[in-house]
């Protein structure tokens, strides 16, 4: 009667890795549980979810090293294989809520967020691809927009560009104080995305700042977003509360793959008990402000409330 924060199931959004070709579904190191699915395997992945009453779904692409250049050009051509599995999906599951991921490194030889000159990162010529990388994605039929780049700039170009496009209804969620984390290291490993020189710092935001994060929050907000996204979430629950004060728009928060993993490594051990240290972390996003929440664990917890294990 007295509780103040509920986790709904409506919450989660999960993360799915996507790969080319078929009978795929293969498990990543450093994530347990997460897999990489071709697209026959990821039709029967959302169902299983949808089944479980889970809806929302962000989509990554695990793309080979040979369809890779320094532009992304893979990204938004007709043959991409992502843009094939989006509109798969969104046409067998028309009631599932899509998310794309906009951002060059899945298809940059470089590794990188955005286009590298002599080892620097070209901001607004970056901009470009990022809209067409939007405009393609939305065509294919997803529902949100997530610009994992953070790029200067890039939310007002993209919601130009699709409005330009007759897709005003495409939100952007933009991943507003994404910051430079050493946490992420599981996720590239699934997408074998790492930087191939330099790091993410120059874009990417220093993990001391927070009013940094207010900074950013209002010039996403001033350029269209529809959401603004802390990340990661279980070591910035400072800066979700600060933003959830701040403004409007509703907060997501990204619980990354290396928060994920820590979890799962402590619960192997025998370190923690997973069933009760999995819902407690997500449960504290909620209370530090989010609304949405990006997580490897939502199907568990699907599956968790399904079963009855939650208190
Ligand atoms: C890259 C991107 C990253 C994640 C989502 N999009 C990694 C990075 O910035 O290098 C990380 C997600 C996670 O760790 O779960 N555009």
């Amino acid at each position: 009667m007295v509780r103040e924060t509920r986790l709904d199931l409506a919450n989660l959004i999960f993360p799915l890795f996507v790969v080319d070709g078929t009978g795929k579904k293969e498990p990543i190191g450093a994530l347990p549980g997460i897999f990489r699915f071709s697209e026959d395997y990821v039709v029967k992945e959302v169902e299983e979810c949808m089944n479980l009453g889970l809806r929302s779904f962000v989509l990554f692409p695990a793309v080979e090293d040979s369809l890779k250049d320094k532009t992304a050009t893979y990204s938004y051509s007709e043959k991409n294989f992502y843009l094939r599995i989006i509109s798969r999906l969104k046409k067998e599951f028309p009631e599932s809520c899509l998310m794309s991921d906009v951002a060059m490194d899945p298809y940059s030889s470089d590794g990188h967020d955005g286009l590298v000159e002599n080892g620097r990162i070209l901001n607004d010529e970056t901009l470009g691809i990022l809209g067409k990388m939007a405009v393609a994605q939305a065509e294919a039929g997803i529902d949100i927009i997530g610009p994992s780049d953070m790029m200067d700039g890039r939310v007002q170009h993209i919601r130009e560009e699709l409005d330009d496009e007759d897709f005003e209804n495409v939100a952007i969620m933009s991943y507003c104080a994404k910051y430079a984390s050493a946490y992420y290291g599981p996720f590239r490993e699934a997408l074998a995305s790492a930087p191939k020189s330099g790091d993410k710092k120059t874009y990417q935001m220093d993990p001391a700042n927070k009013w940094e994060a207010v900074r950013e929050g209002e010039l996403d907000v001033a350029e269209g977003a529809d959401f603004l996204m802390v990340k990661p979430a279980l070591l910035y629950l400072d800066v979700i509360h600060l933003l959830k004060e701040k403004f409007e728009l509703p907060i997501a928060a990204y619980n990354v793959s290396g928060e994920y993993a820590m979890l799962k490594a402590a619960a192997a051990n025998g370190w923690l008990n997973y069933d009760q240290a999995m819902p407690e972390m997500l449960l504290s996003f909620k209370r530090a402000g989010a609304t949405s929440i990006l997580t490897y664990a939502a199907k568990e917890y699907a599956q968790m409330l399904k079963e009855g294990r939650l208190a």
